[in-house]
């Protein structure tokens, strides 16, 4: 639709919702966004900025119970409450509130004795309370933008917004609707003003009184006001990023959806998705206005932006949504098979009885319709709907049913896809489907148990893996991840030490960076453990001298697994007590077990065949017996050392031959030891260990120690669970007490030095193609393999930009030839350029230590800080 008047301005209207204007803070983001919308001017057109607001949060939803406590004559607390509410926010802003409201306050005393005094609370004074909600907010918002040095025109919206329908029922006071033709004379009024605030939620009818537009209708007066200002645009400010492919608090892999038409929005509004008011967006349409949905807490991030296109051309599923609690009406009938007027006698009931249908579903023999949950449907009504309709057919009512609907444009050509996630239903009813006319919804009603996950189910298959598009964006979860890191992060060492990381940046490759402090510290908390009488730092972790000049400060030993590691310690540390280093090779020729004996090291072996085929060489010794706990563990298949596919230890089956062959070789097995798995978060996992190590060494008689092993884990994302190291200590506590009262050992390697180190690298090219956007980098897998090799998670941030929020989804990616060489996936990074700093968190283990000369790039080097 075009302009009807050539307006030489052009209308933005930005909605804030309870959430968004509920602090004096949240008014300086409203305030900013006002300032760059209104710095947008064209060339011969002005940019003027409607700004339509809520009441504050949860204000709405105690003025609408304040009735009701006035007719049973108790409103005390809840008028004090009110009031103190908008108070506090003034006393925070530095105004006086008491001042300022002094007007809103007396009305909203006056109406609650009203009520009292006539014992009646009429939907005209409902109304008048409620809309005192928006007033209030009002008042504080004007003088909050004065503060951001705005000058914003006051508009009441009863004088811009008439309602359509003036009768005198409760529906006309408090779920109104207003024309929403373009408004020449509005657009007349306001054309002095470049900034005008106004409250949402409420219009007037025609004898002048205040009317409602439903709960959650500020989205539509605001939807309104763009109509008929025919603005550029419609943006909904609200607490969260826009719409989602499912609900979030239910699916966290649910997508952010980027681009909608109208009409999937409505679908999915009216589905069930509270983000957005449905009746908003008839309006909108109609005018052409395109909508904007974006969080006013992550103001940076793009949300949902809603037109007449669906933002791709291919049919699409893009929403699986859950309604519960609907009931279904089952008719079923012999005779109704082509029965002239069945149907029409079957819904005249359903008037009859003041019943709204939803869905509707037929055969020959039966007719089922749904019901959806509205408080007002109770079980008097369903008994005189069932008595109406007895004599037309058998009526059965099922309660509790959910409807599970898939959205999109286009279903129809997809429902094939659906067949692998409907599978789960072969044993479970399908009580009704429902394919709607307009080819965007596609929905089948189950009982109500089976709903979520049901939604779950679709959701996961047929749109989470959906790559990032024009229409899909992050995920709930990434967000929230991004969020965290943002939040947490800024805790976190390599924030606070930023300045001197990126001092540190290297201008080409990688750099891994370890912070010695974070290192210290992690080491005496492993130090401090009560029950573990020894702890070597299982050194394949990190090898960096200054690393482990660090952890030999702090007088823990060293595991090693070559005479490479054990040669590197000999080196740094030239007077190092043997006795400090345990030697656990595996599968190593046997010159080494011979030079770890010559230099009177701890030696662990791991299989019979040292014992069996070398024996001279054990005589007189004193070993350690790896066993094969047969319990894989760890974070990926890779690094469960245990179990029938690991090659790590003595199947307990052959332990009695090894303690013969031992015995045979003149060697003394002094302790026994397992490890069967890295990256364990579990507390009870070393206690298991502990207790299968009890048991078995009960057949040794000389040995005195247990060695629990490592594999303490780390989280990989600031919303892991982190492992307790306390309970740890406790459960290995109990261990002590088994007679003969064992020495325990552990070798932990990761925990010490992982969330130490940060891999540095500078952002090289930016790529955007088939709806990736990718950040390449000097560093790639050659430095950090981990990614590639197990899917490990990293969190990525952009440490030039920390403090920028989230835009898009990206892909960071390096060097390498070779496609595994992505170092993170759909990772929310802020606007990235060129040179950028990215770190890559948690990589102080197996990091620098497991790079490789790949492609003849030379990997990350390394540096300290302390
Ligand atoms: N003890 C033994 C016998 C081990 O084999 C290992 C690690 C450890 C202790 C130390 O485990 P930690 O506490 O670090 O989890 N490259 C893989 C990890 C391989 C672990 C190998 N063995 C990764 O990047 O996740």
């Amino acid at each position: 639709m075009t302009n009807p008047a050539p307006f030489p301005h052009i209308w933005t209207v930005l909605k804030f919702g309870g959430v968004s204007v509920a602090k004096p803070e949240n008014w300086t983001v409203i305030a900013e966004l006002a300032k760059t919308r209104l710095k947008q001017d064209q060339p011969g057109k002005k940019i003027k900025v409607l700004i339509v607001h809520s009441a504050i949060a949860d204000v709405s939803n105690r003025l609408e119970a304040l009735p009701d406590q006035a007719l049973a004559g108790d409103v005390g607390d809840l008028i004090a409450d009110l009031k103190q509410t908008h108070l506090d926010f003034a006393a925070a802003a530095g105004l006086d509130g008491a001042t300022l409201l002094t007007k809103p306050f007396a009305t909203l005393d006056h109406l609650t004795a009203g009520i009292a005094l006539v014992r009646e609370a009429s939907p005209r004074i409902r109304a008048e309370l409620l809309a005192l909600g928006e007033q209030m907010a009002g008042m504080l918002g004007l003088e909050r933008l004065k503060q951001e040095g705005l000058d914003p025109a006051k508009l009441d919206a009863r004088d811009a917004l008439e309602a359509v329908s003036y009768g005198l029922d409760a529906g006309s006071y408090l779920s109104n609707t207003v024309s929403d033709g373009p408004d020449p004379a509005l657009q007349d009024r306001l054309s002095d003003a470049d900034l005008v605030l106004t409250q949402g939620f409420v219009a007037r009818n025609n004898r002048g009184e205040t009317v409602l537009l439903g709960r959650g209708g500020s989205d539509t007066s605001a939807a309104y006001f763009a109509a008929k200002l025919n603005a550029a645009k419609l943006e909904i400010w609200t607490d969260v990023p826009g719409l989602f492919s499912a609900d979030p608090r239910l699916t966290p892999g649910a997508r952010l959806l980027k681009a909608l038409s109208y009409e999937e929005a409505q679908e999915i509004a009216t589905m069930g998705g509270k983000v957005l008011h449905p009746r908003c967006i008839g309006p909108v349409r109609r005018a052409g206005v395109p909508v904007e949905v974006r969080s006013t807490l992550q103001p940076g991030l793009a949300g949902t932006m809603i037109t007449s296109k669906p933002g791709d051309d291919a049919p699409q599923l893009k929403a699986v949504s859950v309604k519960s609690g609907l009931r279904l009406v089952v008719m079923e009938g012999a005779g109704m098979w082509r029965q002239v007027g069945f149907l029409a006698d079957v819904f005249a009931c359903f008037k009859q009885c003041d019943v709204s249908v939803d869905l509707v579903s037929t055969s020959e023999t039966n007719v089922t319709v749904s019901l959806d949950p509205e408080p007002g449907l109770n079980q008097n009504r369903l008994d005189r709907l069932r008595t109406v309709l007895e004599p037309l057919c058998r009526v059965k009512i099922i309660e509790d049913a959910a409807a599970v609907s898939l959205v999109g444009y286009g279903v129809r050509r997809i429902l094939h896809k659906l067949a692998p996630a409907l599978e789960m239903f072969q044993n479970k009813p399908i009580r009704l489907v429902s394919q709607a006319a307009n080819d965007l919804n596609f929905t089948v009603v189950v009982d109500g148990a089976e709903g979520r996950s049901l939604a779950a189910r679709l959701h996961e298959e047929l749109i989470a893996p959906a790559p990032s598009s024009p229409v899909f964006g992050p995920s709930w979860a990434e967000i929230n991840h991004t969020e965290s890191t943002r939040t947490q992060g800024a805790k976190s060492w390599w924030i606070t030490k930023r300045n001197a990381l990126l001092d540190r940046a290297p201008e080409t490759g990688g750099r891994y960076v370890y912070d010695l402090e974070t290192v210290a510290g992690r080491a005496r908390d492993v130090a401090s453990m009560i029950s573990v009488d020894r702890t070597f730092f299982a050194m394949k972790a990190n090898a960096h001298p200054e690393v482990l000049k660090t952890i030999w400060t702090a007088g823990l030993g060293f595991e090693c697994v070559s005479p490479g590691e054990i040669k590197h310690l000999i080196t740094l540390f030239p007077d190092l007590d043997p006795g400090r280093i345990l030697f656990t090779p595996n599968f190593a020729a046997r010159h080494e077990y011979a030079a770890a004996l010559e230099l009177g090291v701890n030696l662990t072996i791991d299989g019979l065949h040292p014992l069996t085929e070398w024996p001279e060489m054990f005589k007189r010794t004193e070993l350690i017996l790896r066993i094969n706990p047969d319990r894989p563990r760890g974070h990926h298949q890779h690094v469960q050392t245990a179990g029938p596919r690991a090659k790590f230890g003595i199947p307990l089956d052959q332990l009695d031959t090894a303690r013969q062959a031992a015995a045979n070789a003149g060697a003394k097995v002094i302790g026994l030891h397992a490890h069967a798995g890295s990256g364990v978060v579990d507390a009870a996992h070393w206690r298991e260990m502990g207790a299968i190590l009890a048991r078995a060494a009960e057949d040794f008689e000389d040995v005195r120690l247990l060695n629990v092993g490592g594999g303490l884990g780390v989280p990989d994302s600031t919303q892991a669970s982190a492992l307790d190291l306390k309970a740890v200590d406790a459960l290995l506590g109990a261990l002590k007490h088994v007679p003969p009262g064992y020495e325990i050992w552990m070798e932990p390697g990761r925990y010490l030095v992982a969330e130490a180190g940060v891999l540095l690298s500078r952002v090289t090219q930016i790529k955007q193609a088939f709806g990736t956007r990718f950040i390449g980098l000097g560093a790639g897998m050659n430095s950090l393999i981990r990614p590639a090799l197990y899917g490990a998670r990293h969190e990525i941030v952009n440490l030039t930009r920390f403090d920028h929020p989230g835009v898009s989804l990206v892909s960071i990616v390096g060097p390498i030839c070779e496609n595994a060489d992505i170092l993170g996936t759909d990772r929310l990074m802020p606007e990235t350029e060129e040179d950028d700093v990215i770190a890559i968190t948690g990589a102080g283990a197996y990091g620098a230590v497991m790079a490789s000369r790949y492609n003849l790039r030379e990997p990350a080097d390394e540096a300290v800080i302390r």
